[in-house]
C-alpha cells in the first residue's frame, strides 16, 4: 500500500491528497485557519463520521449504460450537483485564489459563491468567470449590506446566499493556540515570521505577489490593516448578532434574484425560511465551525427535506470529500451538495487545474457510485439506494 505521506510526487487522487499537499504548502497557521472547527471539533468530526456510517445496496444486472450527473439547481444548468462553498480569507492560501477556483468551477459546470469576506473582489471574479453567486454577512451598517447586495445584482450574480448560522463567530482552539485573535509579544511574532519564512513557495508566490491583506469587497472599509488580525478584529466587531428573520424579509424585497438561506439545522428554521421567501435552504452548521456540539448536517437534513415537503431547494455541506458522499445526501433527499475545504486544499496545493481535477473526481466518483447502485439518473438515487 502507498503510504499517502510519501505519495507527494503522485497525481492527487481526492480532497484527501489534496489536504495533504496544502498542508506542506501553507504556514501553519493559515492550515490550521482552515483545516480546524470549532472547539474539540466533535461537530467537524461527526459530520464526516455519520456519512461514513452510511452503507450503499449494491445493485447488480441493471443497465447503467447511459447515466447523467447533469441537473439543474434553482434553474441553472450544472454538470453535476455540487457548488463551491463561500470560503472568507481563501485568497490568503493561493494567489488570488478566488479567481482560479470560480475559472475552475465555471470550466467544469458549476457554480461558485464568492464570500463577502473573499480577497479578490466579485468584479474581479466575475471578470474572470461568468456570474458567480454572491454570499452575504450582514454587517452591522445595514447601508453597507445594502450596498454588498446592489453589487451583486450589478455583477449579474443569479443567486444571493444568506449565511446565517454566524451571528457571533465560533471560538476555534487551533486558532487560539496559534495567536490568530491575540496581540503577540516579541516571541509570538517571531514565531509567527519563522511560520512564513519556513513555506518560501506560499511566501513568494501569495505573499508577495498575491496581494493577501486586501478584502476585495471590503475594500476601504479597514484602511489602516496591516495584518489578518487587523481585518478579523474588525470583522469580529462588524458581525452584527441582532440580525433576525425581519432582516430576512427585508434582503428578500431588496435582492431580485435567487435567494438561499445557508446554516440552517433545525426543521422549523428551514420552513420558517422558505416561508419567508428562501428559494433553497443549505442545511449546515457551518463546516463544524460554530456551534460544537450540533449534530451532523447529514443527520440533519432527512427531517428537513420531509418538513420542507418540496417547497423549496435543500442543499447539504460539511464533510462531503467525494462523490460518494454526494449521491448519499442525495438519496437522502438533498438537490446538491456544497464543498469547502475540499476546494481550498485543492487550490493551495496545485491552484485552479487542482480546483478543476477535483470537480472532474468528484464527478467520475457520483458516476460509478449511480452505475453501481443501479442508477442512470440523479432522480433514481433514493432512500432505496441506501441499506
Ligand atoms: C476557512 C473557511 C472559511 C469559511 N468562510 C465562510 C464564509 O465566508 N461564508 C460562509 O457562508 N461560509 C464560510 N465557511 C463555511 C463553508 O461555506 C461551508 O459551509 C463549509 O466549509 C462546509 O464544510 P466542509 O468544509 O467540510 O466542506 C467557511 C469555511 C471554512 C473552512
Amino acid at each position: 500500500m502507498t503510504r499517502p505521506e510519501r505519495s507527494l510526487n503522485l497525481v492527487p487522487a481526492g480532497a484527501d491528497d489534496y489536504r495533504r499537499r496544502a498542508r506542506r504548502r501553507l504556514p501553519r497557521q493559515l492550515f490550521d485557519y482552515v483545516d480546524g472547527g470549532a472547539l474539540t471539533e466533535a461537530t467537524m468530526r461527526a459530520n464526516r463520521r455519520d456519512l461514513d456510517a452510511i452503507e450503499f445496496r449494491q445493485r447488480v444486472l441493471r443497465d447503467v449504460t447511459d447515466r447523467s450527473s447533469a441537473t439543474t439547481i434553482l434553474g441553472q444548468a450544472v454538470a453535476q450537483p455540487v457548488i463551491l462553498a463561500p470560503v472568507g480569507f481563501a485568497g490568503m492560501m493561493a494567489r488570488r485564489a478566488e479567481v482560479q477556483a470560480a475559472t475552475a468551477a465555471h470550466q467544469q459546470g458549476v457554480p461558485f459563491v464568492e464570500s463577502t469576506l473573499s480577497i479578490c473582489s466579485l468584479d474581479e471574479v466575475s471578470a474572470a468567470s461568468t456570474a458567480p453567486w454572491f454570499q452575504l454577512y450582514v454587517m452591522r451598517d445595514r447601508g453597507f449590506a445594502a450596498e454588498l447586495i446592489d453589487r451583486a445584482a450589478d455583477a449579474r450574480c443569479p443567486t444571493l446566499v444568506l449565511t446565517v448560522d454566524l451571528a457571533v463567530v465560533g471560538r476555534r482552539y487551533r486558532d487560539v493556540r496559534n495567536g490568530v485573535d491575540a496581540l503577540l509579544g516579541p516571541w509570538g511574532r517571531a514565531r509567527r515570521a519563522m511560520d512564513f519564512a519556513l513555506h518560501p513557495r506560499w511566501a513568494l508566490d501569495v505573499a508577495r505577489r498575491g496581494r493577501p491583506l486586501v478584502f476585495g469587497n471590503l475594500e476601504g472599509a479597514v484602511p489602516d490593516a496591516r495584518m489578518p488580525t487587523d481585518f478579523q478584529r474588525w470583522i469580529a466587531s462588524q458581525f452584527d448578532p441582532s440580525v433576525t428573520w425581519d432582516d430576512l424579509e427585508w434582503i428578500r424585497g431588496r435582492w431580485p434574484g435567487s435567494l438561499v438561506v445557508k446554516g440552517v439545522l433545525e426543521p422549523d428554521d428551514a420552513v420558517r425560511a422558505l416561508e419567508r421567501g428562501a428559494d433553497a435552504v443549505v442545511v449546515s452548521n457551518h463546516g463544524g465551525r460554530q456551534l460544537d456540539g450540533a449534530p451532523s448536517t447529514i443527520r440533519s437534513l432527512p427531517a428537513i427535506v420531509d418538513a420542507a415537503g418540496g417547497r423549496g431547494e435543500i442543499y447539504l455541506d460539511g464533510g462531503i470529500r467525494s462523490g460518494q458522499d454526494v449521491a448519499k445526501a442525495l438519496a437522502l433527499g438533498a438537490r446538491a451538495c456544497l464543498i469547502g475545504r475540499p476546494w481550498v486544499y485543492a487550490v493551495a496545493a496545485s491552484g485552479s487545474s487542482g480546483v478543476a481535477a477535483l470537480l472532474a473526481g468528484l464527478r467520475d466518483e457520483l458516476l460509478v457510485t449511480m452505475a453501481l447502485t443501479g442508477c442512470r439518473s440523479l432522480e433514481d438515487l433514493g432512500p432505496e439506494t441506501l441499506r
